[in-house]
């Protein structure tokens, strides 16, 4: 479905008029049961050369869960230092929820997850291991820098998205996590005081859960630390769709940073071949790339074209119940670039 993507990046730069290069590579699940590496000996280097890194389906059934979770997804994230995961949750037109009665007005907020601290650290260790005394600790790691940087990202985002709400609300915990979240709490009221045209809103991450179900509709941007990011973009992304549709950026915005992109779902290896795979994740990962990239105007073209086509060509989102295959929907992605 990465194919799509790259397709449709064909098609944008000759309507838009931009060059681009493009380089292959075959880090993953086949790669890794070859030759018993996942990241060769300075592919990190190498890709810091980039200006982005495109990221296609890795999973292999073969491979045990976990090895490429670590060792390629979140070691990029960690080696290139992307600490803003965006995800936006966003209904396309035509594009069903499990939501009752919410449509594509009411779900369209994004998520600003960090990225690069947390439970993610790996610190924390085994006593007394395989006994029945055993002990495991898994410490969450939240430093002043790595939380500051993520909320002043997320209020100039905020305030760049210009939605009539302009209102940025801190998910957290700070009712039971009294050091941590306590941290973020501190931190992201200083940071407000730096932008009173932002509304500053907070919600404990449990009560989280239920608005976005209950009323989705009241949320702009969400800022949230590493481990709750994950789990409530994985329910936003099941309001807008799922896993056919949702994609999110890995991004370092510091001069000469180097961002991922990445469809949310990752690889559906008993598909894959099939020409099944909804590719509009992919799809959508690439406008995210091409905005940040510095092309908004081809951006917000594939963007304009993802809804004509879910909102006036698909049946479906699941894979094999789009009425299309994968490549025939990324023709008409293309055909729609020009709508
Ligand atoms: C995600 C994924 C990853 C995460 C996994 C695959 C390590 O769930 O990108 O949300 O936990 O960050
Ligand atoms: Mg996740």
């Amino acid at each position: 479905m990465a194919a799509e993507g790259v397709k449709v990046l064909k098609a944008v730069a000759e309507l838009e008029k931009f060059r681009y290069e493009l380089t292959d590579f075959d880090y993953g699940g086949a790669r890794y049961l070859r030759t018993g590496e996942v990241l060769p000996e300075g592919a990190v280097d190498q890709l810091r050369g980039f200006d982005a890194i495109y990221l296609g389906a890795v999973g292999h059934p073969d491979v045990p869960p976990g090895v490429l979770e670590k060792q390629l997804l979140l070691d990029l994230r960690f080696q290139l230092d992307q600490y803003i995961n965006l995800r936006p949750v966003k209904l396309f037109p035509g594009v069903e929820t499990p939501l009752a009665g919410k449509g594509p007005d009411d779900i369209d907020f994004v998520v600003v997850r960090e990225n690069t601290e947390d439970l993610y650290c790996g610190v924390g260790g085994f006593l007394k291991k395989g006994t029945p005394d055993e002990v495991a600790t898994q410490a969450a790691v939240y430093t002043r820098k790595g939380c500051e940087r993520a909320i002043r990202w997320a209020f100039e985002f905020t305030r760049k998205r210009n939605n009539p709400k302009k209102m940025l609300t801190l998910v957290a915990k700070t009712n039971v996590l009294t050091y941590g979240h306590d941290l973020w709490w501190r931190t992201f009221q200083d940071v407000a005081a730096e932008y009173p045209d932002v509304k500053a809103d907070y919600n404990h991450v449990d009560a989280c859960c239920m608005w976005m179900v209950k009323n989705p509709e009241y949320y702009d941007v969400i800022v949230t630390t590493n481990m709750f990011g994950d789990i409530i973009t994985d329910l936003g992304g099941i309001l807008q769709g799922g896993m056919g549709v949702a994609a999110g950026a890995n991004i370092n915005p510091d001069p000469g940073g180097v961002s991922m992109f990445e469809p949310m779902g990752g690889s559906a290896p008993k598909y894959t071949g099939q020409n099944v795979i909804n590719p509009i994740a992919a799809i959508n990962a690439m406008s995210m790339l091409l905005d940040q990239v510095g092309q908004p105007a081809a951006a917000a073209r594939v963007m304009n074209a993802i809804q004509h086509v879910t909102g006036s060509k698909m049946q479906g989102q699941a894979a094999g119940r789009m009425g299309y295959g994968t490549r025939e929907v990324g023709d008409l992605v293309v055909e729609s670039l020009t709508g």
